[in-house]
């Protein structure tokens, strides 16, 4: 009942040239991904050329983060509200990168959801605990302060949030987590969403491959996934949008 959802993170990769060329390859490959949903977030100067290039297919366009605030003395921060203009439909918020490297908070993370879905932006949080606490056995505990600092107090539609589960010793790192260890956290994830839980996305990332896919997106409680490394390659983008289609 829960449409899959598969997102590509390319991070800090793929100019302009580049996106043309991954979209004409991937848009010849035979997609079928007529029931799931699927979104490319490129580096912002990429995005007005992925929405060019992506225009007649099903795949939407997403930013990898965003600002709190509409406009304003912001110098070098990057408005929704414009995302929202240039057709931007998705975004990520609070990714391990931003909060490992830029300092994002918990705190930062609601002020963007709550302007995001004032603009009508669908939103995948990102949430996930480090080696050293998953050693520590204080995984849980770390997830449930993620999502409740991102969502405490907040009004939204199950369907404009996801909740991207990215254990961060398993980003880039060809760890994956097990299937059956992302099932238990997805499942905790729901439970903490209390009445809502049934409708929101939870999706899975760190380390999904092609290899991988299948096992983790059958699942019970994963219900797509956000993929970096493999999602800058058309080849096993495609394949892994092959698998969720088929499931
Ligand atoms: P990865 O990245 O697939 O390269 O591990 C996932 C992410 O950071 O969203």
């Amino acid at each position: 009942m829960r449409r899959f959802l598969i997102g590509g993170n390319w991070k800090l990769n793929k100019g302009i040239i580049e996106t043309s060329e991954f979209a004409t390859y991937l848009l010849k490959k035979d997609l079928n991904i007529n029931n799931i949903d699927v979104f490319i977030a490129p580096p912002f100067t990429s995005i007005p050329k992925a929405l060019e290039v992506f225009a007649n297919s099903t795949i939407s366009i997403g930013a990898q983060n965003m600002f709190w605030e509409e406009k304003g003395a912001y110098t070098g921060e990057i408005s929704p509200k414009f995302l929202k203009e240039l057709g931007v439909q998705w975004v990520i918020i609070g990714h391990s990168e931003r909060r490992a490297i830029f300092g994002e908070t918990d705190e930062w993370v609601r002020k963007k959801l709550n302007m995001a879905l004032h603009l009508g932006l669908k939103v995948v949080i990102c949430i996930g605990e480090t080696e050293e606490e998953r050693e520590e056995g204080k995984e849980k505990e770390v997830v449930e302060n993620q999502l409740k600092g991102a969502i405490e107090g907040v009004e939204f539609d199950a369907s404009m949030i996801s909740i991207a589960y990215e254990p961060i010793w398993a980003i880039g790192t060809g760890k994956t987590a097990k299937p059956s260890d992302a099932e238990e956290m997805h499942n905790l994830i729901r439970e903490l969403l209390g009445e809502k839980g049934d409708k929101v996305r939870i999706i899975y990332g760190g380390s999904v491959k092609v290899h991988n896919a299948e096992e983790l997106l059958l699942q019970e409680n994963i219900d797509g996934a956000l993929i970096g490394g493999a999602s800058l390659d058309y080849e096993s983008f495609a394949e892994i949008l092959k698998i969720a289609g088929e499931i």
